[in-house]
């Protein structure tokens, strides 16, 4: 593994929600595992009036590790606060002293990462105010930037966004995070496809009949009603995190395991997307949105009673959609995605439904239906794979029963799995951006939604349907999958068929 260099992160928004609940918690568990480098600090920024003391006693509230006094004080002592404007460039020169200031006493050599954890408004300001003094550059020691999403609300707005990033920064200083790629069990995909014979040979439409992937949450909105309701399941999800596991899943091989040869890759994959016409919409695309309620005895509010939603909001808390890749390997499989807020557990997996034996030697046709094998890449919860495939049950006949094969990250003793955070920042350290988004990707994944968005903005005969909080989604969504069905995931990955937990 490379060595990070030493540098100061500077985090954008450092008084917000996720510097306290990701970043700093991921921080500190890199501190732990000895990966930070010896010389290293950070340096939170943003509006509020704070000393470096106050900004590190607010920090620790969020620290688990807070009995390993000496683990503790070598974090925090890394941390540092300058309050500033960022929206304005006057407020600059007070960064550019500062962060120099603390190069030069804590003997860090000028490497310095942007991490803009701020609202997407101030995502062309501050690039344009640091190349106002020069923090742009990469002349004297790297400089990065890491922008995290939204990456624009549509195409246009998209275009706009990565050309003036393109005005400061260059492609390969941008590392735009997908928290979804950080995941461990997203990165064993590749692993899974690539790294073992009997998987790859068969991952095409010779044997793959249809590929299904399910990002379901239980929690509402809870108190981001105001942001969601601009948004919606497709551009809260489906346009990256699930596009993105799209070009996992359906990837050819790379060259070679490096940002590039990975990235131009999944670039291919959403060049084969067979583009979705606005008047096909209604066919290949069910929007849903949660109503009022009851779950497990208790009273849920619909989305639409959710704060800082408008109480006529036709915003999609769910969505299904059917879609197909046009190319070699793929040619008519269909691949459905489904996510979902407020449905009945908090489960995301990709689904492999292999094509069924070409004559059904036991049992009726029906039977065998049931028997098309599966495999199940479990991205969270239980993280794991499982293989589903006939058994004869023991006795007289031939009577097959699908029987599971599973493997658990859990059971990989002494084994933990990092935070998303953990890897992506560590990553970025490295200057490794396999795991981030390239520009083009983005653009090309806003082209491929933008007639479905389009078809729902101007088309309002399209039906929002409403489905129960705590249920999968709008029955019409059973339809899109016709022949086949929605496989119905429980909280543990191999737990199904009589018992399941949510
Ligand atoms: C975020 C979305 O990007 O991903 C949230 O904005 C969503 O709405 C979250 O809940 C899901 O991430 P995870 O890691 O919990 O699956």
């Amino acid at each position: 593994m490379k060595q990070a260099e030493s540098h100061i992160l500077v985090i954008f928004g450092a008084s917000g929600d996720l510097t306290k609940r990701k970043l700093i918690p991921a921080l500190m568990e890199l501190e732990k595992q000895d990966l930070l480098p010896d010389d290293f600090a950070v340096l939170g920024v943003s509006r509020t009036e704070l000393s470096d003391d106050d900004f590190r006693e607010r920090m620790m509230e969020f620290l688990s590790e807070k009995d390993n006094k000496e683990l503790l004080k070598k974090f925090l002592d890394r941390l540092h606060y300058q309050a500033i404007s960022t929206g304005e460039s006057y407020d600059y020169p007070v960064l550019r002293d500062r962060l120099f200031t603390i190069a030069k006493e804590k003997g860090i050599p000028e490497n310095f990462i942007f991490y803009l954890s701020t609202p997407p408004s101030l995502y062309e300001i501050i690039p344009q105010n640091l190349a106002s003094v020069e923090l742009n550059s990469s002349t004297d020691g790297f400089r990065r930037l890491i922008v995290e999403k939204p990456f624009g609300t549509d195409l246009e707005s998209a275009k706009v966004l990565n050309k003036n990033l393109l005005n400061y920064f260059a492609e390969d200083q941008i590392y735009r995070i997908d928290h979804y790629l950080g995941k461990e069990s997203v990165q064993n995909l590749l692993v899974t496809r690539f790294s073992n014979g009997i998987f790859e040979p068969i991952w095409n439409h010779n044997f793959i009949h249809h590929v299904e992937i399910t990002s379901a949450e239980s929690l509402g909105v809870e108190n981001r009603g105001g942001y969601y309701d601009h948004s919606g399941a497709m551009r809260d999800m489906v346009q990256n995190h699930l596009l993105q596991l799209v070009g996992m899943v359906a990837m050819e091989p790379p060259v070679v395991v490096e940002a590039d040869a990975i990235r131009n890759e999944v670039l291919k994959v959403f060049q084969s997307l067979r583009p979705i016409k606005e008047k096909e919409v209604e066919k290949h695309v069910i929007r849903g949105q949660y109503i009022e309620s009851h779950v497990k005895g208790k009273l849920v509010k619909g989305y639409r009673q959710e704060e800082g939603v408008d109480p006529e909001s036709r915003t999609e808390t769910f969505m299904a959609m059917k879609f197909f890749i046009d190319n070699w390997r793929w040619a008519g499989v269909p691949f459905y995605i489904r996510t979902g807020k407020k449905l009945p557990t908090r489960v995301t997996e990709v689904v492999i439904h292999f094509k069924k034996t070409p004559h059904h030697l036991f049992g009726s046709e029906h039977e065998s239906e049931q028997q098309a094998n599966q495999l199940v890449i479990r991205i969270q919860p239980d993280e794991g794979i499982l293989l589903k495939f006939g058994m004869k049950v023991p006795g007289a006949g031939f009577r097959v029963q699908t029987v599971n094969m599973d493997f658990h990250y859990d059971d990989l003793a002494d084994v933990r799995l990092p935070s998303a955070y953990e890897r992506l920042l560590l990553d970025c350290m490295q200057g490794d951006a396999t795991l981030y988004s390239r520009g083009d990707a983005v653009e090309k994944a806003w082209e491929y939604v933008q007639p479905i968005m389009n078809a729902w903005e101007n088309n309002k005969d399209i039906p929002v349907y409403g489905y129960p909080a705590g249920t999968w989604g709008p029955d019409v969504a059973d339809q899109l999958v016709k022949g086949s069905q929605w496989r119905y995931p429980c909280k543990n990955l191999s737990n199904d068929g009589t018992y399941c937990e949510l």
